[in-house]
């Protein structure tokens, strides 16, 4: 039996984080926990109790109504769930992602979520996805990885992703919206995206994806080892 390991990865946006970490996590035999969807999960509670006119004091108020829960599935995926309710697929609609920036920006949001996070790190070997699990969440993590794509690769990642799905949409259009979201997600007062000073960087622009999980599969046996 080997010790609750956390592994940490962070990175921005369409840097493959998640694909990444569920295929190393069901590998590795760890649970894969999605710190973004609890955000979106907390971001469709406070939508859907006061709309799109909430304020500060609501969402801190709706906080303590709110029971998360988040199951990795023995075929790779993972499910959030918001109060007894499955919420994988409603969390990733427009509405959400418009408003997700001003609730995770709140610092009792963040608390709530990091709370969450380190409670079920306590029972489980976990592999953690999002922006500031190595430098806030978990700074004692195992294994801390910073995933990274230069901004053209993650744009063609994405309009791949849109041509599978029979979607059209200008790659040059994609870059404007990635690197806007990289100045976001760098620039927050609190949880922004920063590579932590001892995580492994890894610039996977020229790299398969197998070639990405096969390298932090390797880094991850050795802390089991
Ligand atoms: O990883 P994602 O795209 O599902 O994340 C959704 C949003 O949540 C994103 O705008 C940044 C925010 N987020 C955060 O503030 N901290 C994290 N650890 C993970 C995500």
């Amino acid at each position: 039996m080997h010790k609750n390991i956390v592994v940490a990865v962070d990175g921005p946006a369409g840097s493959g984080k998640s694909s990444v970490s569920k295929e190393v996590a069901k590998r590795a035999g760890l649970q894969y926990i999605d710190s973004g969807a609890l955000y979106r999960a907390i971001t469709l509670y406070v939508l859907k109790h006061c709309g799109e006119q909430f304020t500060r004091d609501d969402v801190c108020r709706l906080l303590g109504d709110i029971q998360l829960k988040q199951v990795f599935n023995n075929d790779g995926s993972c499910t959030t769930y918001c109060n007894g309710l499955d919420v994988s697929e409603t969390i990733r609609n427009e509405t959400v992602a418009t408003h997700i920036g001003k609730i995770s920006d709140i610092v009792a949001v963040r608390e709530y979520v990091n709370m969450l996070m380190r409670m079920w790190a306590k029972d489980h070997a976990i592999i953690v996805d999002g922006r500031d699990i190595g430098t806030v969440v978990f700074p004692d993590a195992d294994i801390k990885i910073y995933l990274d794509a230069t901004v053209e690769e993650r744009a063609l990642r994405r309009a791949r992703e849109y041509a599978q799905k029979g979607k059209n949409i200008d790659v040059n259009e994609l870059k404007m919206h990635i690197a806007r979201r990289d100045q976001q997600d760098m620039n927050r007062p609190y949880g922004a995206l920063k590579k932590a000073h001892d995580a492994v960087y890894i610039d996977t622009s020229a790299m398969t994806q197998q070639e990405v999980i096969d390298y932090i599969y390797s880094l991850v046996r050795n802390v089991m080892i």
